[in-house]
């Protein structure tokens, strides 16, 4: 049985990775370590906790050490959009979180997942189809923080044989913790304004296209991943996942089905949308499928239907 930390686990992920590590590990088994409020609803009843500043060393240490940890969750991070105003914020984060997690899990012989992106991949990167090894040159801090982690997660494991694996994630779609600060947020926000009966302004051009997944599918991946046979792992990290793509007015339409009278505009964020514009469109995820069975099962339409039933329940 794992024993399981995750650093960072009151976020958009960590909020339903903690559920459903702690549904398969057992409560007990599944440490949340917190710092940034807002904490989700009867966070601190659901099971272990400890208060950890990622970017503090020995918080991390003293939590493998007490509770011991055999596989770390690094899910710390400052998202694209915000990191591009707080460059400096998005690195010290990102980076200081991940070589913290990296020494502990070196020291104390854990496992480490720590989650790239489609954020890895910038304008030069092939677009349609990207592959699983290709030109990675992002040009945005978060970009930057996310190729750094593959090639230092895997310098871990090649040097210090530390059990480091990661998924590539896209736009993470999911009602329970808003994400706060990507490019992507807009395919979560969409949601909120249809149920609340509001209109959507929306900052992302029509016709720009990125990859999405609904969150189920998400926490499959970062758990299959962990779990993967690792004689059968040509690559670790990180591997391209994709569920979906859409543009905005694709996501629009699919909403539109269950609120007819749903208006969305358009006032594009600057920012936002030359982030996008160097992101793929559609990544080729059959490295993930062939080496560990990588499948999805949300497609658009699953996914519209299950948020807006779940978003009604919530409102
Ligand atoms: N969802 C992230 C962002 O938009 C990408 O990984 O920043």
């Amino acid at each position: 049985m794992k024993r399981i930390l995750i650093v960072g686990s009151t976020g958009q992920i960590g909020s339903e990775l903690s559920i459903r590590l702690r549904s398969i590990y057992g409560r007990d088994n599944v440490v949340c370590g917190f710092y940034t409020p807002p904490y989700p609803e009867g966070f601190f009843d659901a099971g272990p906790t400890v208060e950890i500043n990622a970017l503090h060393i020995e918080q991390i240490a003293g939590a493998v050490k007490e509770y011991k940890i055999d596989t770390i969750y690094n899910l710390v991070a400052i998202l694209s959009a915000t990191a591009e105003n707080y460059p400096q914020l998005g690195w010290d984060v990102g980076i200081g979180s991940l070589m913290n997690c990296l020494d502990v899990a070196r020291e104390y012989h854990c496992a480490v997942f720590t989650p790239s992106s489609i954020g890895a991949f910038g304008p030069s990167t092939p677009k349609d189809n990207t592959p699983q090894d290709t030109i990675q040159r992002p040009n945005t801090v978060y970009g930057i923080t996310k190729v750094l982690g593959e090639l230092v997660s895997d310098y871990y494991y090649n040097r210090w044989k530390v059990d480091t694996r990661s998924v590539r994630f896209p736009g993470i779609i999911s009602y329970m913790t808003l994400p706060g600060g990507g490019t992507t947020d807009y395919a979560v926000e969409i949601f909120y304004k249809a149920v609340q009966g509001k209109p959507f302004v929306c900052p992302i051009k029509p016709g720009t296209f990125m990859d999405m997944m609904y969150m189920p599918d998400a926490l499959d991946a970062a758990i299959h991943i962990m779990e993967a046979d690792p004689a059968k792992l040509v690559h670790r990290n990180s591997f391209n996942v994709t569920s979906m793509s859409f543009d905005p007015e694709i996501l629009y339409k699919s909403i539109k089905q269950y609120y007819p009278d749903f208006k969305m505009t358009y006032e594009i964020d600057p920012l936002k949308q030359s982030i996008a514009d160097s992101w793929p469109n559609r990544l080729d995820d059959s490295c993930a499928r062939e080496e560990w069975g990588w499948q999805p099962h949300y497609d658009l339409e699953q996914m519209t239907k299950d948020m807006i039933e779940k978003l009604r329940v919530k409102s």
